[in-house]
């Protein structure tokens, strides 16, 4: 009988671990700012803290952390469609580790739905891990902490200071609160995150929430 899967036993899986590390070394080679085990922990942490906050079970917020953990190893292949690809290589991996199918394929659903692109959001684990995943802009995802002056990414993720998502259940809204410095703007976040943005609020109403980003103290989206 396969026992439920525990975020514990993905975290120690060398299997899931080396294809974190392999898309990493991937994205890195083009420039993509950190995709690696920070960003994976980062993104599990808050797709189950929103599911929590919001009353969801024991069950939808285990594995919204799992699936936040794994949620870019397609990008070992390649970043095009890498949702999707990422989702057929868990697949098989999580039922040779005796995950249960249902639990498998909710992971994978997820998995398959969290890149801008071409995702479409059908369960309160996409949802939550399409927030949490596009949340995480900061300083902290600079590579070597030294941006390049010519890369929009580097110079938008190195100007922000300070990066807070928060739910207030009550109210049926999910914050995120950003603090940028004047070495990048406001407009320059719009310009790479908007699309994101919008994801974040097809997400949230998917949750029965709103979402509202906050920069600098100016509301953008309120
Ligand atoms: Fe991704
Ligand atoms: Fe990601």
């Amino acid at each position: 009988m396969p026992q439920p899967m525990t975020l514990e036993r993905i975290l120690k899986d060398p299997n899931l671990r080396a294809l974190i590390d392999a898309a990493n070394q991937h994205l890195a080679a083009q420039g993509y700012t950190d995709h690696g085990p920070r960003h994976a922990r980062f993104v599990s942490r808050f797709a189950s803290e929103i599911l929590r906050r919001l009353d969801y079970d024991e069950r939808e917020v285990g594995l919204a952390a799992i699936a936040g953990y794994v949620h870019d190893i397609g990008n070992s292949i390649s970043r095009v469609n890498h949702g999707v690809s990422g989702a057929c290589m868990l697949f098989p991996l999580l039922l040779q580790m005796d995950m249960p199918m249902a639990d498998a394929l909710a992971v994978v659903t997820a998995v398959g739905n969290h890149d801008e692109g071409i995702g479409v959001i059908t369960s309160p684990i996409t949802a939550s891990l399409v927030i949490a995943d596009k949340t995480d802009a900061s300083r902290s995802r600079v590579r070597n902490g030294t941006p390049e002056p010519g890369d929009i990414h580097d110079r938008v993720n190195f100007a922000i200071e300070r990066s807070r998502l928060s739910v207030d259940k009550d109210r049926r809204v999910i914050f995120h609160e950003l603090e940028m410095d004047s070495s990048s703007s406001i407009m320059e976040y719009l310009t790479i995150y908007m699309s994101r943005i919008a994801m974040c609020e097809r997400a949230a109403r998917f949750l029965s929430c709103s979402f509202g980003l906050t920069i600098n103290g100016h509301s953008i989206n309120g």
